[in-house]
């Protein structure tokens, strides 16, 4: 007979400033605590550890997107015809105009352009010496190319769409004060999408073309189309931003791992990979059960809100050996940090171009990366990145 346990409380809160800007050795307590906790201060169960994270992305049935994956219910409400809010059959039909566009034989059209962007880029920084790792080389690629597939208009508003964009996802964390006080990038967003980045006004042949004229072509909603544009704004840019900063930190933090990168450029696909493992762009989402469900041994009840973290999973030492050192040799190719199952990220492919060609062009031709300051970072109730890192490149 098997037996079966509430969930176990905590009433840690996990989006606590503090919390947030360090939240590792808290997942650790929450992995050990049990299969399932409670979170008491938000009202919500939480997966944390592997296992438990991967096989509820992979049971869409009942660990559902349907009501939203925020933590609040505006925010849920907003984002209602967004694809991250469906199960399938709904869900399949948006994929595939996401599937279309960034299908790798799409996607690598650009990648010459990838490539000379990032050489010339890296050459550049070199002369310079010193830059700003986040403004300077992570943000470049995904404003200079993925804005343009993506077809939003080339003017001052790309530097807005960023910021707007992590405001956005600060806005789907449980209801609160940093929360509600991103509201205002929310909205300035959806006027920009709505007003600025017009069908007529998007660049030609770009991801915003097909997606409007699968909505001209009765294949998805109006209000799906918009929805969609927020997407590939939210999900498309500070994500790699977050993911390319976060792996150029920690090389420059462990000298001999970059070392061994650029004896070997081989391994830059396995350190980008070991960066998204160790750092999760995407700390959390959330779901909601549509039954009662038996998670090794404890029920989490039907109709429940469930924040699942790809941060605590890829740091679980339950799957990976020493899970909080950084080693370029791993290749986890079996990071969460893209989610799985149904949703899983299908932007992966561009992603990983863009960072590929960022460090090979660094391994090829930069020496040692020395940083000159202590990198800063603003708290985010879903992303974790950088905002400013300081480095010196020989
Ligand atoms: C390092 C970069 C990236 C990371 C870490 C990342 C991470 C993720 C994760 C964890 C999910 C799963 C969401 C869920 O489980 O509900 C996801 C979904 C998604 N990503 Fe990415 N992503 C990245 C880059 C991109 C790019 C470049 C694009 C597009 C240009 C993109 C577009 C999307 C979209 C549209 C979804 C929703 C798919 C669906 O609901 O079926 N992502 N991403």
């Amino acid at each position: 007979m098997t037996t079966t346990h509430t969930a176990y409380e905590t009433d840690l809160d996990l989006f606590a400033t503090e919390v947030l800007l360090d939240p590792f050795p808290h997942y650790r307590t929450l992995r050990d605590l049990g299969p399932v906790v409670y979170l008491t201060e938000h009202d919500l169960y939480g997966l944390f550890r592997y296992d438990h994270v991967r096989s509820a992305l992979v049971d869409w049935e009942t660990f559902s997107s349907a009501q939203g994956i925020a933590m609040n219910p505006t925010a849920n409400e907003l984002s209602a015809d967004s694809i991250l809010s469906m199960d399938p059959p709904r869900q399949r039909t948006l994929r595939k105009v996401f599937d279309d566009a960034l299908r790798p034989r799409y996607v690598r059209r650009v990648a010459g352009d990838i490539e000379r962007l990032a050489d010339e880029l890296v050459a550049d920084l070199l002369r310079r010496g010193e830059f700003d790792g986040v403004a300077d080389f992570a943000c470049k690629l995904p404003v200079d190319i993925v804005m343009d597939l993506i077809g939003f208009p080339r003017d001052e508003q790309r530097d807005n769409i960023l910021k707007w964009a992590l405001g956005a996802f600060d806005f789907m964390g449980p209801a609160g004060e940093r929360q509600s006080s991103t509201f205002p990038d929310v909205q300035a967003l959806m006027q920009y999408l709505v007003a600025e980045a017009k069908p007529d006004a998007l660049l030609p042949d770009s991801f915003g073309r097909i997606v409007y004229a699968a909505a001209d072509a009765g294949e998805i909603t109006e209000g799906e189309a918009l929805m969609t544009m927020s997407a590939y704004a939210c999900a498309g840019l500070d994500t790699t931003i977050a993911g390319v900063a976060s792996t150029l930190w920690l090389l420059a933090s462990h000298p001999e791992q970059w070392r061994a990168v650029r004896e070997d450029p081989e391994l830059v696909p396995s350190a980008f990979l070991e960066g998204v493992r160790m750092e999760s762009p995407l700390q959390f989402f959330s779901r909601v059960t549509t039954r009662d469900i038996d998670v090794a041994g404890v029920i989490i009840p039907a109709g429940a809100r469930v924040v699942h973290s790809y941060g605590s999973a890829n740091r679980d030492e339950r799957h990976y050996t020493d899970p909080d050192r950084f080693d370029v040799r791993r290749n986890p190719a079996d990071t969460v940090g893209f989610g799985f199952g149904v949703h899983t990220c299908p932007g992966r492919t561009l992603a990983t171009m863009e960072a590929h060609a960022l460090f090979g062009a660094l391994a090829r031709q930069a020496g040692a990366i020395d940083l000159t300051g202590e990198p800063t970072r603003t708290p985010n109730n879903i992303t974790r990145g950088l905002d400013s890192l300081p480095v010196r490149v020989s």
